[in-house]
């Protein structure tokens, strides 16, 4: 896949470098609550494109936000037969350099509690394209993450290390994949760099309706 159009690269967020438990990026102001970002699938995203891809308004780079829930902060030496022994930095760093390659700047942050993974969701600013979202336990338990990811109207892709459909039941279902645009499971830490794939074909898709199609975003 080609790495994405970056029509900023002359201009860059001077907000600090985000690294695992930074609690937020320090860049522009979030959009207001009737942004109608695109987002729910390809074909969404390409006809209800995010207001941020009209670059010449707000030049900053593109970001990924991808938030990590409670106990992957262990990963490595926890449960290893399930979770392997790659640790969450070994994955971190393997995304920056992804989104190094697709133009994306990777926000990559961990927490094990509910309530800072809404309130990251709902602080995407502007220039966050969409979200990556592991959230472990909270995605069997969580209504809150949910409404979040339904209230900032991002894309978000999920994804699970293992293959919770392959192990207990009460993994088999989740909260945050009727939010989802995409899922990806039982990949291990490949699924986080594919879904930094998706994540940018999505983007170039909203860019290029936004550059081809109708310019109005009320309709
Ligand atoms: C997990 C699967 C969840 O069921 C579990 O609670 C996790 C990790 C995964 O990545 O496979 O903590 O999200």
């Amino acid at each position: 896949m080609p790495p994405l159009r970056n029509r900023n690269a002359t201009v860059y967020c001077p907000g600090p470098r985000a690294d695992i438990g930074q609690a937020r990026d320090s860049c522009s102001g979030r959009p207001g609550p009737n942004d109608p970002r695109g987002r729910s699938g390809p074909g969404r995203a390409a006809s209800r494109a995010h207001p941020c891809v009209r670059r010449e308004h707000h030049p900053v780079p593109n970001t990924v936000l991808i938030l990590n829930g409670p106990n992957l902060n262990l990963l490595g030496r926890r449960e290893p037969s399930v979770y392997g022994r790659e640790t969450l930095d070994d994955i971190a760093a393997a995304c920056r350099v992804r989104g190094e390659k697709l133009r994306i700047r990777v926000d990559f942050r961990q927490t094990n509690h509910e309530g800072e993974l809404v309130e990251w969701i709902q602080q995407s600013h502007a220039d966050v394209r969409g979200i990556i979202l592991n959230a472990a336990a909270y995605t069997h338990t969580s209504v809150a993450i949910p409404d979040a990811l339904r209230a900032v109207a991002l894309p978000c892709i999920e994804v699970h290390l293992s293959n919770v459909h392959a192990r207990e039941s009460f993994r088999h279902h989740s909260y945050i994949s009727p939010v989802a645009t995409g899922v990806i499971v039982g990949l291990g830490s490949q699924g986080y760099l594919l879904a930094l794939d998706a994540m940018a074909r999505l983007i170039a898709d909203a860019d290029a309706a936004n550059a081809d199609g109708p310019r109005s975003l009320s309709t």
